[in-house]
């Protein structure tokens, strides 16, 4: 899977940058093309020339280099590169990644890569939990960027705690994975619901919430990438649909309830990641809204149960997942609503969390079934994703 892949290794200045000449040296043996960078810093490490031998090519340290040939190398390079791992990786490289700055070769090439990047954090545990670091590497998960966690042990500075570089198989797995296209959902056919319902009072007037869809949209684009047949019954939202996914567009409860429930006989699994309004307007013949002293008075009714109906009506082997949002007591309330709605698991969030909920990129779920309770760290929507689909596929082959 790695075999001729053009690998890109960036190497900053820490005690572990010993380590990258068996990561570089691992990689060529796998077949892969390597190349690598160092910062300024790194040189106090490690030997240029311990890469160029190993690697067959000149290993690049200064943007400013007159020796080069003449084109953009930092631009070349990042674009030709099918991944780019920075191992070690300093809270310097991460301050500067995280914030754009490109004042040497390594952060311009990181700038300019235009392909998966994994960064692999290595330093003392006291400036790795600190958390100016914290936040920078969370922004750089919102960024895309696949952050390797460091390894707990005794380290340099004789400090035990987490911020070793971790083994080499586990930094070139990163990489294998990132070439991985499992096929794993082949043959299931998943409904997925995303975004908000719009419930109309009046031809002009509506109640919606601040449901973006992302979360379903990334469910969606994870399953058909492992193989699925994906139908996504997707409420209004600003996102194109997913690669390969089928997708209904509907306005109101109502409409998803009737989308849902007429393809619901032939799914494996439902999964209920819309914001579903649990209220609509009462809809009078005559007139919407009671207007009396310049108030306007709106009755509502709730709207059919979806999740619900599902649960009532579950196929045998069909796995039902609904999504929970809570302001308090997470777990007890998402249990309760397992329970009363007969699904299989709930992926619970937190309203209050940060980082986590509507708008964002990045999600904090705890996945609740009968049995088990997992709770997940803050991650992209689309590694929460996949995580999930993992727990429904073990289930199902329960
Ligand atoms: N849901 C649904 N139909 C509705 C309302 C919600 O299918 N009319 C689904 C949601 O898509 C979600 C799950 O039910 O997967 C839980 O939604 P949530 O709003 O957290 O729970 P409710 O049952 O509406 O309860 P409450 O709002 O009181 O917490």
């Amino acid at each position: 899977m790695l075999k001729e892949k053009t690998i890109v290794v960036g190497v900053t200045g820490g005690i572990a940058a010993y380590k990258s000449a068996q990561l570089v040296s691992d990689l060529v043996k796998e077949g892969c093309d390597v190349h690598t960078v160092m910062t300024r810093n790194a040189l106090n490490f490690i030997n240029p020339i311990t890469f160029e031998t190993l690697t067959g090519h000149k290993c690049l340290t200064d943007t400013f280099d007159r020796n080069f040939q003449f084109n953009v190398e930092h631009v070349a390079l990042s674009q030709r590169a099918d991944a780019f791992l920075v191992a070690p990786a300093t809270a310097d490289l991460i301050g500067k990644a995280s914030n754009g700055i490109a004042d040497d070769m390594l952060s311009t090439m990181l700038l300019a890569a235009n392909c998966p990047l994994i960064i692999a954090p290595a330093m003392n545990t006291y400036m790795y939990e600190n958390s100016i670091v914290q936040e920078n590497l969370q922004k750089l998960r919102r960024h895309g960027f696949i952050i390797v966690e460091p390894a707990v042990g005794r380290l340099a500075c004789k400090d035990v705690g987490k911020g070793k570089l971790p083994d080499i198989p586990v930094l070139i797995e990163s990489l294998r994975a990132v070439f991985e296209e499992k096929q794993d959902l082949s043959g299931i056919r998943l409904l997925v619901s995303a975004g908000p319902t719009i419930e109309a009072i009046d031809p002009v007037r509506y109640i919606t919430n601040h449901s973006s869809g992302k979360m379903g949209y990334a469910i969606a684009e994870a399953a058909a990438k492992r193989g699925a047949e994906v139908c996504l019954v997707s409420g209004q939202v600003a996102l194109d649909a997913p690669c390969g996914v089928e997708r209904i567009s509907i306005r109101s409860a109502e409409d998803m309830f009737n989308a849902i429930s007429e393809r619901l006989p032939d799914a494996d699994i439902l999964i209920m990641a819309a914001a579903v309004a649990d209220y609509t307007p009462v809809v009078y013949a005559d007139q919407k809204i009671k207007k009396k002293d310049g108030e306007m008075t709106i009755e509502l009714k709730r709207t059919k149960d979806i999740l619900k109906y599902a649960g009532e009506n579950k196929k045998e082997g069909q796995i039902i997942c609904g999504f929970s949002m809570e302001t308090e007591n997470l777990i007890e309330n998402s249990r309760k609503k397992l329970l009363s709605k007969n699904c299989d698991i709930i992926a619970a969030n937190s309203i209050s969390e940060s980082g986590a909920g509507f708008k964002t990129d990045t999600n904090r779920i705890t996945l609740i079934s009968k049995d088990r309770i997992r709770e997940l760290s803050l991650m992209s929507k689309l590694e929460a994703a996949d995580i999930l689909l993992d727990e429904i596929a073990s289930m199902r082959k329960k």
